[in-house]
């Protein structure tokens, strides 16, 4: 991997990669034929999706109609992707995918399943474990093609470097440029069948992306541009995507697809950290999870970094010289937001008992590598506070 060291006087230095093709549009879909025949991917593919919404909605088999018009003569389905998905179900679909001589994998699904095709594509050409990848190793070439098609508007996988399996209670990254999707389409029409609380939930994953992806040490006038473009498009289209209004549907779908770009080039910082263990040991969605500590964080960065808040609100349409004013301003506008969809706002309203805030700190602290990509890396009593204000 190139890695570029970002500094506050070099704010355009950065690297990063895209997938080769992006198709974003209604019916963008069955373009995909077109696609494949265009980068030859071979003609044998897994296709990695969850039990359930694949199937149900009809798309698991347009999708393989869609492969075999394309000329594809062998098309495995590998179903058994749960959320958050736990290493042993990915090491089961590398398996499959080696042993029936897979060329490329298609995850279709939300994050989980985007990201087990990623380990699928990994461990189809790599012995071992899948743990053997988590970084800081990082899986190389040679690494099955990646076509990653979203059905909900968060987690930015479809364009990512990075795939996120569960192990031993931990959340635990695969972070490389060799695993960023080749195709990435995305078809809003997908998005007509989504249940609006999981749409709440992955939009406010999308909107941490940006918002942390802002507060990264890594973060630069490149990334700056797609993380403040996708915090404002999801402010302002959240409601009305809500309420199942098509065009804002679209319009997160988009955003979520530029704050996975923004963190490709970045990555996330606190809310992220903390939000892990909260999925991992009660099981709440990762987009809840990560949300509960975001207003918090604003306020956090708006004390530690104020110029930073301001160039951020500023870009964000709060003009306001003040940069607590300003962390108060976006602060109203995302609670007001989840207030609208009825999300919890507090640890205590997501089920959380106030027992369990040590082993929620201890946890929080552990995930080093999101605390110290913050511009202000926060101290132990900082992750302290913050979790205690969160509860
Ligand atoms: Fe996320």
């Amino acid at each position: 991997m190139v890695v570029v060291e970002a500094n506050s006087s070099s704010m355009l230095i950065f690297a990063g990669s895209f997938p080769r093709r992006i198709l974003f549009g209604r019916g963008a879909l069955e373009k995909l034929p077109d696609v494949l025949s265009e980068l030859t991917l071979g003609d044998r593919v897994m296709i990695v999706t969850g039990r359930r919404f694949a199937r149900e909605s009809g798309y698991l088999d347009k999708l393989q109609s869609i492969l075999k018009s394309a000329g594809i003569s062998k098309i495995v389905v590998f179903d058994r992707v749960k959320p958050n998905p736990p290493a042993e179900i990915v090491e089961e679909g590398g398996k499959l995918a080696r042993n029936e001589n897979i060329d490329f994998v298609v995850g279709f699904g939300g994050g989980s399943a985007m990201d087990a095709a990623k380990g699928i594509a990994v461990l189809a050409t790599h012995e071992g474990r899948l743990r053997e990848y988590y970084y800081p190793n990082e899986p190389k070439p040679p690494i099955l093609p990646i076509v990653a098609i979203p059905t909900t508007c968060g987690t930015g996988s479809e364009v990512t470097k990075y795939a996120i399996f569960s192990e031993n209670l931990r959340k635990n990254v695969m972070l490389g440029e060799h695993i960023v999707p080749v195709i990435a389409i995305l078809d809003p029409n997908i998005l007509d069948k989504i249940p609006r609380e999981l749409l709440a939930h992955t939009a406010m994953d999308a909107l941490s992306h940006a918002l942390e992806s802002y507060f990264h040490v890594k973060a630069s006038d490149f990334s700056e541009m797609f993380s403040s473009e996708a915090a404002k498009i999801i402010l302002d289209n959240f409601r009305k995507a809500y309420d199942e209004d098509r065009s804002s549907k679209e319009k997160l779908f988009y955003a979520s697809m530029l704050a996975g770009i923004a963190i490709n080039f970045t990555g996330t910082v606190i809310p992220h950290g903390l939000g892990y263990y909260l999925t991992e040991k009660f099981g709440l969605s990762h987009g809840l999870a990560t949300s509960l500590f975001l207003t918090q964080f604003i306020e956090y960065v708006s004390k530690k970094i104020p110029e930073r808040m301001l160039s951020l609100c500023d870009r964000l349409g709060i003009k306001l010289d003040d940069p607590s004013a300003c962390a108060k301003a976006l602060i109203e506008r995302i609670d007001s937001l989840r207030s609208y969809a009825n999300l919890p706002t507090r640890l205590r309203e997501a089920g959380i008992l106030e027992a369990e805030l040590g082993n929620i700190i201890e946890n929080g602290l552990s995930y080093k590598r999101n605390l110290e990509n913050c511009i202000a890396p926060p101290t132990p009593d900082d992750i302290e506070e913050i979790i205690r204000k969160a509860f």
